[in-house]
């Protein structure tokens, strides 16, 4: 039996009267890519930040590696900072940065490493993520594609055992989607990472699962191998996956109840 990274318990979250999760619970297993999948606006980046306690549920719990993350109180969140990391949807890289200076923050600012050894560390997995020699850019320099893996390079600058991707290949073309791919794909057989991964591509989405879940008014619709769910017969999936017109999921997205 695979050894649970994280497990998501019957999550609750509402804004105002609109319900976004209505009890989510699934299980990611230690080392392997987890796709979480399903139509805008159905809370997939709501639920990467509750994993990763950026965000606080109105109910359920959320346990990485056994801890209860939203009780993680001073230097145990620090540390939970570095055991899970987050890529957020638009990179959210500091313009005003270098990149190795944004690769390095969270080592320089939150570990007191000092800025040598921090530096190298960023260069390290800078050329890891196929960005050397671009240490001393600016962010605003760089093009979509190469700003996402700086973000990725980031997140792995603190050696986290878990990586969540939020839509890591959105607005990428079919090569780069291809190599982010191969990058995550390296981040699990080469590094043993676990990744979590939202995405809208499905071929990408297929290409790097070892299991998927699709989201969808509010809960779990769908969960399993990329055979299984190429084999569902439930109607949400087959239109998502399949990318038809008509079905259950309208223009008119999200939980309506
Ligand atoms: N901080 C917030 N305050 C109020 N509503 C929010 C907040 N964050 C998200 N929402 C709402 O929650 C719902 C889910 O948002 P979320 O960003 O998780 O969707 P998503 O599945 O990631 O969509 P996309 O595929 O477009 O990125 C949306 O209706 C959104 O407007
Ligand atoms: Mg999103």
């Amino acid at each position: 039996m695979a050894e649970i990274a994280i497990k998501v318990e019957n999550l609750k979250k509402s804004f105002g009267d609109k319900v976004v999760h209505n009890g989510v619970s699934f299980e990611v297993y230690d080392k392997e890519v987890f796709v979480i999948m399903g139509p805008s606006g159905t809370g997939k980046s709501v639920l990467l930040k509750q994993i990763s306690a950026l965000m606080i549920p109105d109910k359920g719990k959320v346990e990485v590696y056994g801890k209860d993350v939203f009780s993680l109180k001073g230097r145990e969140k620090i540390d939970f900072r570095e055991e899970l990391t987050y890529v957020f949807q638009g990179g959210a890289l500091f313009d005003s940065l270098t990149v190795w200076e944004n690769v390095a923050f969270f080592l320089i600012e939150n570990k007191g490493v000092p800025e040598a050894e921090a530096k190298e560390k960023a260069t390290y997995y800078l050329s890891l993520v196929g960005l050397e020699g671009t240490n001393e850019q600016y962010t605003s320099e760089l093009s979509g594609g190469m700003r996402k893996r700086v973000a990725i390079a980031r997140a792995l600058c603190v050696n986290p055992r878990c990586i969540m991707f939020d839509e890591p290949t959105s607005g990428l073309d079919p090569v780069m989607t291809s190599v982010m791919d191969m990058l995550i794909l390296k981040l699990k057989k080469e590094l043993h990472k676990t990744c979590v991964v939202v995405s809208h591509d499905i071929n990408s989405a297929f290409r790097i699962a070892d299991r998927l879940a699709i989201l969808w008014k509010g809960k779990i619709v769908e969960i399993g191998t990329p055979a299984k769910i190429k084999s569902s017969v439930n109607p949400v999936v087959n239109q998502f996956i399949n990318g038809l017109p008509d079905g259950p999921i309208t223009a008119n997205l999200g939980y309506e109840g």
